[in-house]
């Protein structure tokens, strides 16, 4: 098996979570982290034996050791950042959202240019449970129509990126919406283009960045897709429901799994989702248990490091395509938005 050495450019939150996983994962393992203060590299590399921690982007890309580059960084610096690692010949996992879909071609036409992988870093991608969905909707539900989901988790912390538009531009659209807007690639799949959408944001009046958003997505091959997402709800909620023609799927943790996600730990629940159709009492609604030897951001490192283990580089543009058609999907939510 391969041992894809991995850099994390940035020492924040999401950076932990996945320093844990790429070191849980197999065929990867952490090399080096850079932070541009040494001393928070220092720091976050404490505990984590053999990972060198460097002063700036510029050391890390000379590093021998380190052949991918994770981008846990906020939005408005992860163009610059993601290209400089491309060209310098490492393969790039970068975190969502991203700053439009214009950076994306831009991006990815770089990392193919340059035969790197491009990955976004969207976890749920990579449970089975989506797997088995994309799969099996046809014979459970017929064809997708409509896809309804609701992402919230309390927050309002306005030191936090998340609530400065110069570092997060789309605020909770962009941290939100992005998983809505990915669950339409993954499962409504529609043929034909977006047509309409319309929202209702809501902005924090201290800071202007958006906490909470509806909003409606109509495609002109009929599928439709309403989305609620924020942080002012009071709880977490993760719920998605797929309607189609003869069925319908629901689960209420699309986002991050009850079961083994990084913020829930929860043993005996199950993953997987609801199925049902015609005229079914709850109690013979079907649970379709979809269980996962490791935890998706795990198994994200571990697909990462097999395609790049692969070679198949004609393989790594649906990474890619996936990446640019959420983005184009997002920008049109924000652009009606900023209407
Ligand atoms: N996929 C997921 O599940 C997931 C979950 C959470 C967040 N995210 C995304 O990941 C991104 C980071 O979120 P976070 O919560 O980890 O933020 P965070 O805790 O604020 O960490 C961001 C880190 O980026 C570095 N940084 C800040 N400004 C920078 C700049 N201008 N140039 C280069 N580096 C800079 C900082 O590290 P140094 O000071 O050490 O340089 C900082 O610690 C966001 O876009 C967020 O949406 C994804």
């Amino acid at each position: 098996m391969s041992d894809l050495g991995f850099g994390i450019v940035g020492t924040g939150f999401i950076a932990g979570i996945l320093a844990d996983a790429i070191t849980r994962a197999p065929g990867a393992h952490l090399a080096a982290v850079s932070s541009r203060s040494l001393a928070k590299a220092q720091d976050f590399v404490e505990g984590r034996s053999g990972v060198a921690a460097v002063e700036g982007l510029e050391t890390l890309l000379a590093r021998a050791d380190v052949a991918a580059v994770y981008v846990a960084i906020p939005t408005a610096a992860k163009e610059a950042v993601t290209l400089a690692a491309i060209a310098a010949g490492k393969h790039v996992l970068v975190d969502k959202p991203l700053p439009d879909a214009e950076a994306v071609r831009r991006m990815t036409q770089a990392a193919a240019e340059k035969g790197v992988l491009f990955m976004d870093a969207t976890h749920f991608s990579h449970h089975p449970r989506t797997a088995t969905i994309r799969a099996e909707s046809a014979a459970r539900i017929g064809r997708p129509r409509s896809l309804n989901t609701t992402f919230y988790f309390p927050f309002d912390d306005r030191e936090n990126i998340r609530f400065d538009p110069a570092q997060e531009p789309m605020g909770a659209v962009g941290d939100m919406a992005w998983y809505s807007m990915r669950a339409v690639v993954e499962y409504l799949r529609p043929a034909g283009a977006l047509t309409k959408v319309s929202v209702v944001p809501e902005r924090d009046p201290a800071t202007g960045a958006v906490i909470r958003l509806s909003g409606v997505l109509g495609f002109e091959s009929g599928e439709s897709a309403t989305l609620d997402v924020g942080y002012t709800a009071g709880t977490a909620i993760m719920d998605l429901s797929l309607l189609g023609t003869a069925g319908m799927i629901t689960m209420d943790d699309f986002v991050l799994d009850w079961h083994d996600s990084f913020p829930f730990d929860h043993p005996d629940t199950p993953v997987g989702f609801v199925h049902r159709s015609g005229m079914a009492h709850r109690s013979a609604f079907d649970f379709v248990e979809t269980p996962s030897d490791l935890p998706q951001e795990v198994r994200m490192i571990r697909a990462f490091a097999d395609a790049v283990a692969s070679e198949a580089a004609e393989d790594w543009g649906a990474y890619s395509k996936a990446s640019l058609e959420t983005q184009t999907l997002l920008d049109a939510i924000w652009r009606a938005c900023s209407a």
